[in-house]
């Protein structure tokens, strides 16, 4: 038997998480005691005491976390708009500044519109596009064939196509080129050198970096998307704060029109968008 409660738990770990620097403690410990418990957050208050072997395996969670693990790997989901996608050790963890990006991609997607999500990960952006406007059609590009396994179960009973390839080769969807009407990307943009959050180290390097200042995987993929799309279409994609005058040049020189730098609530400069030209 034990006396400990859901509330007097959860406190005790909050105060650890907080005292180690993870942020938003509190938050963090009622959701992983939510996870082993199986109850919602606003029903641990009113809880039944738990047993040992939840008390056992939230204390696993809670060392866990203190080790800076992200939540989501430790929960296995993450929650995204109005989903939630599956998690884990070789693909990237959505971020919610990402929402932004897909407001935007909502905003500027036709009627019956096609879609290429071109590095997709978990295939938060997709998901979010297929789900939210079933009557677009998405297809969604990653490179990283570990990414690929967690993209493709996410994306099942979406209609949203999972493509396991480079988005920046030419061959890549070559089928639809010059016919999509939106092109979104949050690609690997953190500059080589940047110190970056410790739960960082749990995604894939691959997802995170790039050279050239963060620019690799980004100047290409701009003449890849000028080359999907339809004279007239969309493309929006993230970058790092540093870019914020780097990104909206690029597009400029890719044959993009009406090019903007977008913001995140935080008033980091966050992403860019353009629309293709109407003739070379
Ligand atoms: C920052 S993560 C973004 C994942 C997801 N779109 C999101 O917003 O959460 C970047 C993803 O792009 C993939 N990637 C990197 N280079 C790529 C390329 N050339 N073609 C396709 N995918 C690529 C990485 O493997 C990683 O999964």
């Amino acid at each position: 038997m034990t006396s400990t409660s859901w509330t007097g738990a959860i406190a005790a770990a909050a105060a650890r998480l907080a005292e180690a620097g993870v942020p938003s403690p509190r938050v963090d410990a009622e959701l992983l005691a939510a996870h082993v418990s199986g109850l919602r957050r606003g029903q641990l208050l009113a809880a039944d005491a738990p047993g040992e072997d939840h008390l056992a395996a939230f204390a696993d969670l809670v060392e866990r976390r203190l080790g800076r693990e992200p939540l989501q790997h430790l929960t296995g989901s993450a929650a995204f708009r109005y989903g939630e996608l599956a998690v884990g050790p070789g693909v990237f963890v959505p971020r919610p500044e990402t929402e932004l990006l897909v407001d935007w991609a909502l905003e500027h997607l036709p009627e019956g519109g096609t879609v290429i999500d071109a590095c997709s990960g978990s295939g938060a952006i997709a998901h979010a596009i297929a789900t939210e406007r079933p009557d677009s059609r998405v297809w969604a590009v990653e490179a990283d064939p570990d990414a690929f396994e967690w993209l493709e179960s996410n994306l099942q009973g979406t209609g949203a196509v999972p493509v396991l390839a480079d988005a920046v080769a030419p061959g890549t969807l070559a089928e639809l080129d010059g016919q999509v009407d939106l092109v979104v990307a949050n690609p690997p943009y953190v500059p080589m050198d940047m110190e970056v959050a410790p739960e960082v180290d749990f995604d894939p390097s691959g997802a995170v970096y790039a050279d050239e200042a963060g620019l690799s995987v980004i100047q290409p993929l701009a003449l890849r998307a000028a080359r999907w799309l339809a004279p007239g279409g969309w493309y929006g994609f993230e970058h790092d704060d540093t870019h914020g005058r780097a990104a909206p040049e690029i597009l400029g020189v890719s044959g993009f029109t009406e090019v903007a730098d977008h913001d995140d609530l935080a008033g980091r400069s966050r992403f860019t968008t353009g629309k293709l030209g109407l003739s070379p």
